[in-house]
């Protein structure tokens, strides 16, 4: 018995802005953003979307894909630190928007390793029989925590939404390992200081910009990569698999460099490693799903292909997963 993906959906705001958007907005240039990052473009959610409308439409499209309806589903887990509220839950949301009435929901706070910290949780809740099939989505809206006037790091994210349906099936096929891990050590290095009980809302707090942000860029990409080659090796091994064996390599799309130096580490090829960083910018707890979805429907994942995922967030988080498709 296995946790097997059945159906992929993604959804990504109409608004493009381009890096010559962000030269009107912050002192920078498309050249520098490019060579340090590989983003030319990030999406960013119209005044009237937020984190529930956009997971909800991935949902929707994955529910599609899987021939199901919303009354099918048993969880809902949403993987995000942008949800519309700070609670209810996202998922909660979702779930009356999709009129998943069955389904109980809930969030995951993992930063960029929200999905498959989620993917993980759907996974054993699906292999000890409590349910038959799961909504796993990563959703952010992270141009509301991003200080436009901050070039540090207005030019790495964007926002959207992606979603995979989980079936428990009889076969071979499905998530065969997720391996998780978690370094508070390193909070301060990636996070948003309010507002929460440690900060609570004040006028000072808004003057002070308490609620964007804020990231040591150069000591998080050092990590980043060291820890997305340990996981997907361990992924890997621990499957008695090789690099070779890979059919796609799907991880957090962060940052160019870093998958660039991570496929490198990990002996994959640029064919065998799936990249969208450039059209969509860094979209957290989103970036893997969106990229499942789209190797998908690009006919790039079929049956049998070992798909190879891992992230790296702010917590700090970072894990990995291997799935037969
Ligand atoms: O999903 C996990 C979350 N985060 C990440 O994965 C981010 C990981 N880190 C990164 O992606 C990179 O560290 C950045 C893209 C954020 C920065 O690249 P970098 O190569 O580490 O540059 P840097 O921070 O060392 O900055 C180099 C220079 C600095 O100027 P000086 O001090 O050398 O004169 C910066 O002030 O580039 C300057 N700079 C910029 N210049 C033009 C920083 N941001 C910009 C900008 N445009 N937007």
């Amino acid at each position: 018995m296995k946790a097997r993906i059945i159906g992929t959906g993604s959804y990504l705001p109409e608004e493009i802005r381009t890096n010559y958007d962000l030269e009107k907005m912050v002192d920078t240039n498309h050249d520098w953003i490019v060579a340090r990052t590989g983003i030319v473009q990030r999406r960013i959610a119209g005044d009237d979307e937020c984190t529930s409308d956009m997971a909800t439409i991935a949902a929707q499209r994955a529910l599609e894909m899987a021939g199901l309806t919303a009354e099918d589903i048993d969880l809902i887990v949403v993987g995000t630190i942008t949800g519309d509220y700070p609670w209810p839950a996202t998922g909660c949301l979702v779930q009356a928007k999709l009129g998943a009435k069955n389904a109980y929901a809930y969030d995951i706070s993992a930063a960029c390793s929200g999905f498959l910290y989620a993917l993980s949780n759907a996974n054993d809740f699906l292999m000890s029989g409590r349910g038959k099939r799961a909504l796993v989505i990563g959703a952010e809206t992270f141009s509301r925590i991003i200080d436009w006037t901050d070039r540090n790091t207005c030019i790495l994210f964007g926002d959207g939404a992606g979603a995979v349906v989980l079936e428990a099936q009889e076969g071979d096929s499905g998530v065969l390992s997720c391996h998780l891990y978690s370094d508070g050590n390193y909070w301060e290095l990636l996070h948003q200081p309010g507002f929460g009980a440690k900060n609570p809302a004040s006028a000072a707090g808004i003057e002070a910009k308490l609620p964007f942000l804020r990231m040591e860029g150069n000591e998080v990409f050092k990590v980043a990569v060291r820890s997305l080659t340990k996981v997907s090796k361990e992924a890997l091994a621990a499957n008695g698999y090789t690099s070779a064996d890979v059919g796609q390599f799907i991880p957090h799309q962060a940052n160019l460099r870093i998958l660039e130096a991570t496929t490198k580490r990990l002996g994959l090829t640029s064919e065998q490693s799936f990249i969208n960083v450039h059209k969509y910018g860094n979209t957290s707890g989103a970036t893997i799903p969106i990229a499942i979805d789209e190797a998908n429907r690009q006919g790039l994942l079929k049956e049998g292909t070992l798909i190879l995922s891992a992230a790296f967030g702010g917590g700090f988080t970072w894990g990995s997963t291997l799935i037969r498709w």
